[in-house]
Formats: structure tokens, sequence, C-alpha cells
């Protein structure tokens, strides 16, 4: 008895409890469809005087204010040659219709409203330095959020090209303020003012790989152009930003460094002679081809009007010049080695600058040859006064003879012993020569080294110290 009790008690419960579960479902349902009904009985009211060409205002003479709130969600590209600036950005801006506004009680507690902002009045406001803008949703797919009070917030999601004057002289060190005006084209501040919400914001923004933002600011401003009495109002955001280097460096300053070095070493590479200087030489030009092509894509990067040149511009001009005056020195080298064929002598200075000295061998050698053409001639008179001695025997005409061609060997000999002696003394000349030019070119190699690296040096410097952060 007492457990069918139970059952019929657990089964009232739980029926009661199917039943208000189900009475609520219902009535869930019925508030639903009652929305969807209040939302379209809301929209119609509204729409249906409202003529969105007109601002909406009670009084002609009220003002409609508009807060400005742009977020940059990141820079797209930055085009230097062109002085253009990409931005990705949710430009926002929040104002009051006075004639969108309802009772929420009236209308089942519906207290927002999304609608297309080609339904709705809103501003004219434009960015007055773009050069293009793509939004990324048409306007009927664009929604406003209206609130029961009459406050409109629009987020226009868009892809904005802007003018942006580029300070190149410190590139790629360069730190650059972008900015963007944004006002009403047609609006005076008596109709439509403009403020910014403060502070700027960069809640969305994402990084850029070449780009460091430092601030991102805003500030207003009046503008009397001639036509109008009142002011136009204008916000600006300074989008104040700096390079990133390391790509620079490592692109275009690191290869151009090693390239020169390079060419230095071979210009100057001791383990030369008069024939491979030609390969040399070639060898510079080719370096100075390298430079100027990169110069070219430097030059190409940067604003074709800009007064002057950029710093990584002076820096591959001072490499060129650095190898351009390794080649000419590496001529005017191999024109001083050429003059040993003409038999000159190493001039002072080279021997000076190259810490070399003219050995005595040779000035020895020279008095040794002397000495035996000298003994060789005291010998002949010697023989020829030991004949004229013994006159008796004149009818030796044999050993006369013999003697004639004894005398001639000798003279032989002695030319003999002078061209050697000559054509050793124009060897030691060469070696000198060689020696000289040698040395030579091992301290043009350092000097021009000490150039290379102390241009580098004080670019990446002048660089760094130019930098903000
Ligand atoms: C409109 O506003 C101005 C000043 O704010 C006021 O003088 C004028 O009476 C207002 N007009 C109406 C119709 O309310
Ligand atoms: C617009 O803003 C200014 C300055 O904040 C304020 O004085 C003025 O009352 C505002 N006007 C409206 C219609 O809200
Ligand atoms: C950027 O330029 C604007 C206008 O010249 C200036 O007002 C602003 O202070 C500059 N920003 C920085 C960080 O220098």
């Amino acid at each position: 008895m007492l457990l069918i009790n139970g059952i019929i008690f657990f089964t009232l419960i739980a029926g009661s409890d199917a039943a208000r579960v189900t009475g609520k479902g219902h009535e869930k349902h019925k508030v639903k469809m009652n929305s969807v009904g209040a939302q379209h009985r809301l929209a119609s009211d509204l729409m249906a005087n409202y003529d969105r060409t007109l601002r909406p205002v009670q009084n002609i003479s009220s003002v409609t204010n508009i807060t400005m709130n742009p977020a940059l969600h990141s820079i797209v590209c930055t085009n230097e040659a062109e002085e253009s600036i990409t931005l990705l950005q949710w430009f926002r801006m929040i104002w009051t219709d006075e004639l969108l506004r309802w009772d929420p009680e009236e209308y089942d507690g519906i207290q927002k409203l999304l609608l297309p902002i080609s339904r709705i009045w809103y501003p004219d406001i434009t960015i007055l330095n773009m050069i293009e803008v793509n939004p990324v949703l048409t306007e009927d797919r664009t929604y406003a959020i209206i609130d029961y009070d009459g406050s409109v917030i629009v987020s226009i999601d868009q892809v904005v090209t802007l003018h942006c004057t580029y300070e190149i002289s410190n590139f790629p060190f360069d730190t650059q303020n972008c900015s963007f005006q944004a006002g009403s084209w047609m609006y005076t501040s008596d109709a439509v003012d403009i403020y910014p919400k403060l502070p700027a914001d960069l809640g969305a923004y994402n990084q850029h790989a070449g780009w460091d933002l430092i601030s991102y600011t805003t500030r207003r401003e009046a503008f009397l152009y001639e036509a109008s009495e009142v002011p136009f109002v204008s916000v600006f955001y300074d989008i104040y930003m700096q390079r990133k280097p390391t790509y620079y460096l490592t692109t275009f300053v690191l290869p151009s460094f090693i390239i020169t070095t390079l060419s230095i070493f071979g210009i100057f590479s001791p383990n030369s002679d008069s024939g491979d200087r030609n390969e040399k030489v070639t060898m510079g030009l080719t370096t100075l081809l390298t430079m100027a092509v990169i110069l070219l894509i430097v030059t190409d990067k940067m604003p074709k009007s800009s007064a002057g040149m950029s710093l990584l511009g002076y820096y591959m001009i001072m490499q060129i010049v650095i190898s351009a005056s390794a080649a000419i020195t590496a001529i005017l080298v191999m024109y001083q080695q050429m003059k040993w064929t003409t038999k000159e002598k190493v001039p002072f200075w080279i021997l000076a600058l190259t810490r070399l000295q003219r050995s005595n061998r040779i000035t020895s050698n020279t008095n040794g040859a002397n000495a035996f053409i000298g003994l060789s001639q005291s010998g002949d008179s010697r023989m020829t006064k030991l004949i004229n001695k013994d006159g008796a025997l004149q009818d030796n005409k044999i050993f006369l003879r013999w003697s004639q061609i004894l005398t001639d060997i000798r003279a032989l000999l002695g030319e003999v012993a002078s061209t050697l002696h000559e054509t050793a003394a124009d060897e030691t000349e060469r070696q000198l020569w060689q020696r000289a030019c040698r040395r030579l070119d091992i301290l043009l190699m350092i000097i021009f080294h000490i150039m290379n690296v102390t241009a580098t040096v004080c670019f990446i410097m002048i660089g760094y110290a130019k930098l903000t952060i």
C-alpha cells in the first residue's frame, strides 16, 4: 500500500514537473516569436519616417558629436618609393542619432538593434590623405549597433593606403611618422564635430616584420578653408614607427662588406706577376659592377624625388669608392712594376715606403767583374811587353798568332763576363722590383682593409646611434 502510494506520489511530481517544463518551453517559444515580431515592428517603426540623407537631429542647430576610435589592426606594407603606407584598420565611429530612439518596454525589452549602415545616416568622415580605400565588407553587410537611447556604433573594416612623406636620410635606421587625417568632407564643426577617443586603440594591433610601432597617438585640429566661415574639424592619428634594420644589414651591408673585402684581397694578393695583374683589375671592375647593382636596388626603394642620399646609399658609395681606388692603385703599382723592363731602378720612395734597401751585392759584383777585366787587360799588356822585349824571337810568328788568339779570347771572355754580370744585375733589380711591389701590395691591402672596416663600423655605429629605441 505504502509502495503504491509512493509510486503515485512520484508519478504526480514527475507529471507536474513535465507539465511545468513543457509550459516553460511554450512560453519561451512565444516570447521568441514575439521578439522577432517586436524586432520587425521596431525596425519598421524606426524607419517609417527616416530619411538617411538628413542629419538626424531634432533641432538643426544642434551639433552631432562623433567620437572617433579607429583601431589599428596592422601595417600591411610601406612603399617608400611611392611614399605610401597601407594599413588594415577598424574604422570605428560613435554618435547619437536622435531619431533612432525607442522605449524598450514597448518592444519586448529590445535594447539593441543591428541595422546595415546603408539604411541609416552616417557621417561622411573620410581619411583625407588617403590614396585608396578598400572596405572589406560592403555597406549592406556592415552593421551599425543602435542602442535604444540613440547611440550608434559603426565599425568599418578597411584596407587603406595613405600618403606618407618618408624621411629616408637615416635609412635603414630610420623612424617614420605617418599620420592619417580623418574628417568630415562636407559638414562643418557646427554640424558635425569630431572628437578622438583617448587613448588611441592599439588593442587589436599585430606586429609587422619590418617595423616596430613606437607610438600611436591622436590629436584634434580645426581648419578654416577659403569658402567656410565655420571651421572643419579633423582628427589626426600619428603612426610613429621604426624600421628594423637587421634585414638590410644582412642583405645589403654584409654582402657588400664581404665583396669589398674579397676584392681587396684579390687585387692585392701577393702572388702576382705582371700577367695576373690584368685579371686583378678585371676583378676590381666586377666588384664595382656588383656594388653598383646593390646600390641600384637600394636607390630603387627610395623616393625618386628625395633631396638627400640615405645612410645606406652613402655606405654603398663609400664601398664603391674603396673598391675603385683599390683597383686604380693596383693599376698604378702594375705600371711601376713594369718599369723594370726598361731597366729603371726602383725609385727611392718605393724603397722607403716598403722599408727595403738596395743590397750592396750588386756593386761588389761589378767590382769583381771590373777587376777581372782589368786583370785580363794587364795580362795582355804584360804579354805584349814580354813579346816586345824578346826581339830575338821575331820569326816565331806562330807564337804571335797564338798570343793574338789568346787576347781575342780574353776580350771575348771579358765581354761575356760583363754581359753575365749585367744580366745578374738586371735580375737582382727585377727581384728588388718584385719584392718592393709585393711589400707595396701588402701595405696597400692593409690600408684598404682598414678603410673598409672603418667605413662599415662607422656606418653601423652612426646607424644605431640614430635609433630611438
Ligand atoms: C534650436 O536650438 C537653438 C539653440 O540651441 C534654440 O535657440 C532654438 O529655439 C531651438 N529650436 C527649436 C525648434 O527647438
Ligand atoms: C558635443 O561635445 C561637446 C564637447 O564635448 C559638448 O559641449 C556638447 O554638448 C556635445 N554636444 C552634444 C549634442 O552632445
Ligand atoms: C608626428 O608628426 C605630427 C605632425 O607633424 C606631430 O604632431 C607629432 O608629434 C609627430 N609624432 C612624433 C612621435 O614625433
